[in-house]
């Protein structure tokens, strides 16, 4: 049962030097040399992240063009108009939530949601590595679209190598009068700080990630006030996905109708998806949103690894419910599909489940990591959490009774919508779904009574 999580730590590599094999085609994660590449031109390259490259290729050609005569509505108009969503993983459209920003506001900040924990997901890390200007050109711009005086990237802190990237692409902005004051003689002041953070899932939630930029504890806060409203020292404060922003130079320099030829009507555009799991080929590819999972499945990601058979998918990182293969192969790769059937995009964090994986253990495995983020103000995520994991545990010991599946459901129903963040929601989703669509695998175990945990191949310490 390692093997899933291999595979995904396998795709997280940061960048390797040279490909072999499937890091090759990980590393140039696109869908082929006539796939759409709004996001990922640079993707594989070992000299996109500077800025002359960039500079070379268009960038900063956006940015000129905002400030050469757009307004902060204009701009809003545009990204609102190409019905671009948020990519963090609730699918808020961007262009409307800047919309919150209240007019007469005379301070508003803006962050950059780089903290990107979501088992499964690893996307940004690969837009921020290959290619930091695309995004930081799409912060200033939307720092400009809400009237943004300081911006901040928050950066997970484990992720040393994308740091110190960022932060010398920003030093790079800095020296070229893309940032500072009087950006390229418009009169618009903008200072962007690459914020290192301290490494818990937990600050990937927008409030949770403005009080750690505070100084106080990394835990979210009750909504309302949404941080539109009352955010960052409480001012106005939009917080956005890397995705998201990295998305807006290609939107202001070809138009609204350009992106929404891409996507589906209410999932426009392109959508990066982070693959992990034994495919042939793993990876980060970019696709437009509606391409039929059959399809992304079978030619992007060459389809199983020999000797290998699907099982599930978990198709928008780690918190969504687990579809069936059979049911995953109907769906189309956009929000409104996916919520059909009864799942969702969230991060697109894709993660391929074989037929030889064990799922009492798969989801053994994500309860330990929700109980173990779990900032703990709330009780029924606090406690709920741990005993999802406890009765988990449970099973696989060989101990389970039928009792405890009903527990598992009563202990769900306690969680689900009742906390201040939606973590608790994030481990319902995965346990209900992995109960109701395998349950056989439960009951054998409950039939069986033979303790897996003793045979387990996870570290004693990941068990407890
Ligand atoms: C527990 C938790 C962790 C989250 N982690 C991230 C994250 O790492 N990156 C991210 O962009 N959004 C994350 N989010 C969502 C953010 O709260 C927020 O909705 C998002 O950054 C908004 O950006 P968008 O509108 O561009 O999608 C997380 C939410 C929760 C509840
Ligand atoms: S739901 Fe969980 S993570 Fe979110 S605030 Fe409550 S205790 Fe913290």
């Amino acid at each position: 049962m390692r093997s899933w999580r291999a595979c995904a730590a396998a795709s997280c590599r940061g960048p390797t030097p040279t490909g072999k094999g499937w890091t090759e085609l990980n590393h140039n994660g696109v869908v082929g040399p006539s796939g759409p590449k709004l996001l990922s031109a640079r993707f594989g390259r070992t000299d996109g992240h500077r800025l002359a490259v960039y500079e070379k290729e268009g960038g900063y050609q956006a940015l000129r063009r905002v400030l050469g005569g757009m307004q902060p509505a204009e701009v809003q108009a545009v990204v609102k108009e190409s019905g671009l969503r948020g990519r963090g993983g609730a699918g808020f459209p961007t262009g409307t939530k800047w919309g919150f920003v209240p007019q007469a506001a005379e301070q508003v900040y803006f962050f950059v949601n780089a903290d990107e924990s979501e088992p499964g997901t690893f996307k940004d890390r690969f837009l921020l590595d290959y290619d930091p200007h695309q995004t930081i050109e799409g912060t200033i711009i939307s720092c400009f679209a809400v009237r943004a005086s300081l911006g901040f990237i928050y950066i997970r802190g484990e992720f040393g190598w994308l740091i110190d990237r960022v932060q010398k692409a920003v030093d790079e902005c800095y020296a070229a009068g893309y940032l500072g004051k009087n950006i390229l003689g418009s009169g618009y002041n903008l200072d962007l700080i690459v914020h290192k953070g301290a490494g818990a899932y937990i600050c990937g939630e927008e409030t949770g990630l403005i009080n750690s930029v505070e100084g106080r504890k990394g835990q979210p806060s009750i909504k309302p006030p949404f941080p539109a409203v009352s955010g960052f020292l409480k001012k106005p404060t939009i917080v956005n996905n890397v995705e998201s922003v990295a998305s807006v130079p290609w939107i202001i320099m070809n138009g609204a109708a350009a992106y929404r030829a891409f996507g589906t009507e209410k999932s426009p555009g392109t959508k990066l998806f982070s693959v992990s799991g034994p495919v042939k080929r793993p990876g980060v590819y970019e696709i437009p949103l509606g391409m039929p999972f059959r399809t992304f499945f079978n030619d992007v990601l060459g389809g199983m690894a020999d000797g290998e058979e699907l099982k599930a998918v978990i198709v928008g990182g780690s918190s969504v419910p687990v579809l069936p293969a059979d049911e995953i192969m109907n769906c189309n790769l956009d929000y409104e599909s996916l919520g059909s059937a009864g799942t969702m995009l969230g991060s697109g964090g894709m993660i391929i489940i074989p037929k030889r994986c064990d799922m009492v253990e798969l989801i053994q495995v994500l309860m330990h990591f929700y109980w173990d983020e779990s900032c703990g103000q709330c009780t029924p995520c606090r406690e709920g959490t741990g005993w999802l994991h406890r009765l988990v545990k449970k099973l696989r010991r060989g101990e389970g009774t039928p009792e405890d599946l009903e527990r598992i459901e009563h202990v769900c129903s306690g969680m689900a919508g009742l906390t201040i963040c939606p973590l608790s929601d994030a481990a319902v989703m995965p346990m209900r779904s992995f109960l109701a669509k395998f349950r056989g695998e439960f009951e054998a175990l409950i039939q069986d009574q033979t303790p897996v945990a003793a045979e387990s191949r996870w570290p004693r310490g990941e068990q407890e």
